[in-house]
């Protein structure tokens, strides 16, 4: 496991997107992916301004989000805005979870196969305050793949469920790269990083990961005890 720690969350938007960069310059239909949120938001900034530099071509990658709510379509919006609708990404290689399609048990199977198929080469991974991951709450079988949950009422006023990629589906990406920011973060940052490895904790099971890299700021490393 590599950790880096940053001054804030512009830096680990740098960092995340000269990761990216250079993995698409090396595999330009590189199969990335993506994770909504605050934290991702500045990565894709500095994707954009990239591509609008001539510095990266994004017309033979393949992405995948992590996940969706069930019953709207707000996180593939966010993707639109702050990235696909701005870079020359083909649509038919944008993958995402649907929740308009009637049987969705079918989709996130279908999903996980083409995953399986295709094979995630970088997964960018959020971070929730609980530690979830996607919207793998505390709880989640670290077997579990692509299908719909009921999202916790404490952390979701709007939303009852979402979609999103299983434990085992995130685990299975070659590359992950974890950001957080921010001292809401630290608590979950110190239990995934040094923490004992529990269905409890879902971002403990990187651990494992052979390739797992920590993108975080020093608020959200502020919990982590010295080694
Ligand atoms: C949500 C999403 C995750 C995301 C996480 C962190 O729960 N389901 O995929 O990574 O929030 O979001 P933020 O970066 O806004 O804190």
């Amino acid at each position: 496991m590599e950790i880096i720690i940053l001054k804030n969350l512009k830096d680990i938007g740098k960092t995340a997107s000269s990761i990216i960069c250079k993995e698409i310059k090396n595999k330009p239909d590189l199969v990335l992916g993506l994770a909504t949120g605050n934290t991702a938001a500045p990565i894709y900034k500095n994707l954009i301004s990239e591509y609008k530099k001539g510095k990266i071509n994004f017309s033979k990658a393949i992405t995948f989000n992590l996940d969706e709510y069930a019953e709207s379509r707000a996180l593939r919006h966010f993707m639109d805005r702050h990235l696909f609708n701005k870079i020359n990404i083909k649509k038919e290689n944008i993958n995402f979870l649907d929740g308009d399609r009637a049987d969705i048990s079918k989709m996130c199977r279908e999903y996980e196969s083409k995953i399986k198929r295709l094979k995630i080469r970088l997964q960018i991974l959020g971070l929730g305050k609980n530690a979830h991951i996607g919207f793998n709450e505390p709880g989640s079988s670290f077997n579990s793949k692509t299908r719909k949950i009921r999202l916790s009422k404490a952390d979701n006023k709007k939303h009852k469920y979402a979609l999103t990629m299983g434990i085992q589906t995130i685990m299975r990406a070659k590359k992950i790269i974890l950001i957080a920011s921010g001292k809401k973060k630290a608590d979950a940052v110190a239990k995934a990083i040094q923490g004992k490895i529990t269905k409890g904790v879902p971002a403990s099971i990187l651990q494992k990961h052979k390739n797992v890299l920590f993108l975080i700021d020093k608020a959200a490393a502020s919990k982590l005890k010295k080694i």
